[in-house]
């Protein structure tokens, strides 16, 4: 059970979840002070052979002393670690000096509030809880009390303390275009570790906002300690890890300060987007199943209302720009022949949008191409059984469109220079309320007007400059997800696809927001290998998306294709216009037989038995979560004659005296599978195996 409670007598805050505890405390001049995240320990009594050290006056010290690990650090004298907050008040002071106020504790919730010694201004850290996850997430809210404007130069989410005095080897996701979420790992010296990203639009395709961080590096996929910390921001953002000479080691995350700053009016308040924190007592494999569990659970949109991903067909790898309706139509057919669920027309729908040049901004269909506009389609959808989905990239403008001949004015731009355009398209300033608003209005009539039942939202491109406004990065942000919430609202029924040219988006400040992830650009099979184990290490399968799944990359055998397509959202990218029969049937027998476990791997953990980074094989277990089920994947890439004498694999997670069914009919205890293990045959490159395995 989880709770949360502060103890009086210690002056200790302790947050209990299943597995892990958290504690902090006041210190005698008032400060807060970090005092314990690890393990879970019985209660406040555990850490009373710390407490005095931590709670005697924090302002006492000499050139040696170090400095106290605050729970919210701020520019305290001789404070030097990266800091979570910088105000510059009306006089021209410019730092915090926070003490302890008051605090609210509720079932879930803590919120602890500071005020400064000297100034109006107040800051409540928030930390909450889900349910007895091993999980807390943890926001700031600063509040300006004061009748003059504050400046806000700095403005971290959280400042968070690690065990000291060990080292630690880090953990982070790193990536690009079409190379998205690649494992970086290394040791942490004495130094500040960055990661940080000023794209403006989209974080993931330099680097995930996340971190985790396991003692000396001796942690495996399934044993030993890990902490980590995930952003829930898609923008620009910045994660400090910083060990000091002492051995003290501690996060500092939240918005990028990177050419940005915001005013804070008379009575006016910022919330900071929410760091969750999180901790392992069993490896890495641990922290996907609590990451997971946040989304299925508590997070991710409508958990119950769609508990799988429906097969997509989509428009895109086929034939790019050049939809019209007489493919469209063709394609439908073909589509609800091999048993796919949603038919997706992607880009090129819009007037002049032939190629990159022209269209962004006019969304309306173009009659050209579909005289009759999206009736036929949306009538042959539906009478085949098929939902039908639309791609719209609703923060960008081409310069030859309509609306920018209409509105020059309403893109990111610095008055005296040219206008840098990147993939021939400029960025709206979403940071404008009255920008966000005209977004919302097309976008609910689009939706309603032709009945989509999906809505793939693009973005391809970043910023390059970030005009005259200091917190347009910001509150761009704050806009894009305040349409995103709009539409989840507005339309309950409608999935949503975050794309941004592949997953330039996937991070979890969009999670609450979208049904499926666009994992990346790349579909190419061996690379596809690698971009799902960093993306299921963190997002849960069944969001893992793409225009085509079942890539069209003809170099790899089809069932290699297909078995992959299984491991995430199914979505078919082979053009079934020009597709043999032979290809058809294999496809149509594949979406069939993907239905009947689709269920079961779409609601499992995934655990990387194997990895392609480090083997020329991938083998991926994917348990039910009841653990009733599993499913073992097997993918052979660059194999040498040897490598073919597999090891055999054991299975993580089952239940050990429950009894789980083989194909063959065989009989196995949880016990077997998980000591023992199971064979797996590979005969070479771009052989592939997927076996499913029941209780019962
Ligand atoms: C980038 C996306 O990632 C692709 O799936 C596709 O929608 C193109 N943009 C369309 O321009």
């Amino acid at each position: 059970m989880n709770s949360i409670t502060y103890d009086s007598v210690r002056k200790l805050f302790l947050l209990q979840t299943a597995r892990m505890s958290y504690a902090f405390t006041i210190s005698s001049n008032g400060k807060l002070v970090h005092v314990y995240w690890g393990a879970k320990v019985p209660d406040s009594g555990c850490f009373d052979g710390m407490l005095a050290g931590l709670q005697a006056d924090t302002a006492v010290g000499g050139v040696n002393a170090g400095s106290r690990p605050y729970e919210y650090r701020t520019q305290d004298p001789f404070v030097y670690g990266d800091i979570a907050l910088l105000p510059i008040f009306a006089d021209g002071v410019r730092n915090a000096r926070l003490v302890y106020d008051h605090h609210d504790i509720s079932e879930h919730a803590l919120v602890v509030s500071l005020r400064d010694e000297h100034y109006a201004l107040a800051v409540d850290l928030h930390y909450d809880l889900f349910g007895d996850l091993d999980l807390i997430s943890r926001h700031a809210v600063i509040r300006n009390n004061g009748d003059t404007a504050v400046t806000l130069d700095v403005i971290r989410s959280a400042t968070v303390n690690l065990p000291p005095r060990q080292d630690y080897r880090i953990t982070h996701f790193a990536g690009n275009w079409g190379a998205e979420l690649g494992r970086n790992q290394c040791m942490l010296t004495q130094a500040q570790f960055l990661l940080e990203n000023h794209r403006g639009t989209c974080a993931a395709h330099q680097q995930q906002p996340f971190i985790a961080l396991d003692p000396r590096g001796e942690s495996t996929q399934n044993c030993g300690e890990v902490f980590f910390a995930a952003l829930c921001w898609s923008g620009n953002f910045k994660l400090c890890v910083e060990k000091s000479y002492y051995g003290d080691v501690s996060i500092s995350a939240g918005v990028n300060d990177f050419d940005c700053q915001v005013d804070l009016p008379a009575a006016g308040t910022f919330t900071t987007p929410a760091l969750a924190i999180g901790f392992s007592d069993t490896g890495f494999d641990r922290i996907s199943e609590i990451l997971y569990d946040w989304q299925f659970d508590w997070i991710s949109p409508r958990p119950k209302a769609h508990d799988v991903r429906p097969i997509i067909y989509n428009s895109w790898y086929p034939y790019e720009f050049d939809v019209r309706e007489d493919n469209i139509l063709g394609l439908i057919d073909k589509a609800a022949h091999i048993g796919a669920e949603l038919f997706v027309i992607d880009d090129g729908w819009m007037p002049k949008r032939v190629n990159e040049k022209a269209g962004l901004g006019d969304w309306v269909v173009d009659p050209q191409r579909f005289p009759r506009g999206f009736t036929p389609i949306t009538e042959a959808c539906h009478q085949r059984g098929l939902l039908f989905g639309l791609w719209v990239e609703p923060e960008m403008v081409n310069p030859d469109s309509d609306l920018y001949r209409a509105h020059p004015d309403w893109v990111i731009a610095d008055p005296t220079r040219p206008r840098s355009e990147q993939r021939r398209q400029l960025v709206l300033d979403l940071s404008r309320d009255d920008i966000r608003d005209w977004a919302i209005d097309w976008l609910d009539k689009l939706i309603d007007d032709y009945q989509l039942d999906y809505l793939k939202w693009d973005m391809n491109r970043y910023l390059s400059e970030n005009g005259p406004k200091r917190d347009l990065s910001i509150r761009f942000i704050q806009n894009l997800y305040a349409i995103w919430a709009h539409l989840n609202e507005r339309h309950p029924k409608v999935l949503f696809e975050n794309c941004a040219s592949g997953g330039g988006r996937a991070d979890f400040g969009m999670v609450p927001y979208a049904d499926r992830i666009n994992r990346s650009d790349n579909a190419r099979p061996s690379d596809v290998m690698i971009l799902h184990e960093g993306f299921t290490t963190l997002f849960v399968p069944k969001t893992a998306g793409g225009a085509g799944n079942i890539s069209s990359d003809a170099s790899t055998p089809l069932p290699f294709r297909i078995h992959l397509g299984m491991t995430g959202s199914m979505s078919v990218g082979i053009n079934l216009l020009k597709a043999t029969d032979e290809t058809i049937e294999q496809l149509r027998q594949a979406t069939a037989a993907f239905k009947l476990v689709r269920a079961d791997l779409q609601n499992a953990y995934v655990y990387h038995l194997a990895s392609a980074t480090e083997k020329p094989y991938a083998v991926w277990q994917y348990l039910r979560r009841d653990r009733k089920t599993f499913g073992l994947f097997a993918f052979a890439h660059g194999m040498r004659h040897w490598d073919r004498n597999l090891p055999r694999f054991r299975m993580r997670g089952l239940i050990a005296d429950a009894i789980y069914c083989a194909p063959d009919g065989s009989r196995h205890s949880g016990a077997e599978l998980m000591n023992v293990g199971i064979a797996i045959t590979l005969k070479g490159d771009y052989d592939s195996s997927f076996t499913f395995y029941k209780e019962g």
